[in-house]
């Protein structure tokens, strides 16, 4: 992998990749974490007097209306914002207008093109990876950037396509996200804890199955931790929860084959007759747990944490972190926004912006855009 500060970049147009998919609520960032990481590498280009064409997805794009609930918009006016610098918003991903507005770019002059999803209605062309796609994209600038650490799961037509037709190369982000998260790879000291939440164990799966074997204990909370104790024959009321047979057989598998290791909660806040949070001793029998060891991954969050009844036990159980020493790295949107929310960053040793990312890595070291890139 090389990184922008290992080349000489001086003035070119520089096609960067970033991951803008941020939180929005009745029309506000909500939390612009993501934003404020991507800021390094923008820095550092626009430095050395590169003109920058931004792109990144926001949601996911499957109707007409989606489209209208997505804009970038906000997001280059926050850009503007935070870099004091004028970020031209470009209401389309592709056209010529786009093009011509790309071609007449000047050195230190910063664009966002509107949401690269826009290309998956009516048909999928970024998520499919089209590569027609992608190669109008690379005529937009003379290098690309990849430094969405948080798509690099995806190897969508906007994250990995375009290097088939550039130089490419990866920004400071991705650089401080693989720093970040080496510690997790080689010689982990042990014993290594992950505490999984999150609402759907389906998405989750096949990360739970790579790192059973890699990790000492997982602790179970949201709905993933209904539905494994639904898969075991306990009664979740109307609590979220799979109802996939095939899944709730491979859970029970599971139980069975690391008894030892899946540790599951104990007791539960609940409301309209669903388990909405995990309560005390849940939690102080995971931070006992998680007291033993000397790494730890978090990725979710214990339960409906948005609201603040509902939040008790992922504060308890991060707050709890701060007096564990270990390291201890956290993952994924709604994680990161609990632990902005309820400031609780200096519980842990390293945030990363990646969600579905971060697992990805976690769980099997591999990314499926740098897949895509390595073997272009
Ligand atoms: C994320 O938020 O995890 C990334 O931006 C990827 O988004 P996606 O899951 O919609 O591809």
């Amino acid at each position: 992998m090389r990184y922008i500060d290992e080349i000489d970049l001086r003035e070119k147009k520089v096609i960067v990749r970033c991951d803008f998919n941020v939180p929005i609520e009745d029309g506000h960032i909500k939390d612009n974490t993501r934003i404020k990481k991507s800021i390094k590498t923008i820095d550092y280009l626009l430095k050395q007097n590169c003109s920058l064409v931004l792109m990144s997805h926001l949601g996911r794009i499957k109707t007409r209306e989606d489209k209208l609930n997505n804009s970038l918009k906000l997001v280059a006016d926050e850009l503007t914002k935070i870099l004091n610098k004028k970020v031209d918003f470009l209401d389309s991903p592709v056209g010529m207008a786009v093009l011509k507005k790309c071609q007449d770019l000047k050195p230190g002059q910063i664009v966002l093109l509107e949401n690269t999803r826009y290309c998956d209605y009516p048909e999928k062309m970024e998520s499919k990876n089209n590569l027609d796609l992608a190669k109008y994209w690379s005529s937009l600038g003379e290098v690309f950037v990849v430094d969405a650490f948080g798509s690099l799961h995806r190897a969508h037509a906007s994250v990995a396509g375009i290097s088939k037709y550039l130089p490419t190369y990866y920004g400071l982000l991705v650089k401080e996200e693989m720093v970040g998260l080496a510690p997790l790879f080689t010689d982990v000291p042990r014993p290594f804890g992950v505490f999984m939440g999150g609402a759907k164990v389906d998405d989750k799966l096949k990360y739970i199955k790579d790192l059973l074997p890699r990790c000492d204990y997982l602790l179970l909370g949201g709905g993933i931790a209904n539905s494994f104790l639904y898969a075991c024959g306990y009664d979740v009321l109307d609590s979220i929860c799979t109802n996939d047979e095939l899944t709730l057989e491979e859970l029970r598998t599971l139980v069975k084959t690391y008894k030892n290791k899946i540790i599951m909660p104990i007791d539960f806040v609940i409301e309209d007759n669903k388990i909405l949070d995990l309560d005390i001793k849940s939690i102080d029998k995971y931070s006992k747990y998680l007291a033993q060891c000397k790494t730890i991954f978090i990725n979710g969050t214990c339960g409906m944490f948005e609201e603040k009844r509902f939040a008790k036990g992922t504060v308890r159980l991060f707050n709890n972190l701060r007096d564990i020493d270990a390291y201890k790295v956290a993952g994924g949107g709604d994680t990161l926004n609990a632990i902005n929310e309820y400031k609780l960053n200096d519980a842990f040793s390293f945030l990363s912006s990646g969600g579905g990312a971060s697992l990805e890595y976690i769980s099997s070291q591999k990314l499926e855009a740098i897949d895509f890139i390595n073997g272009k």
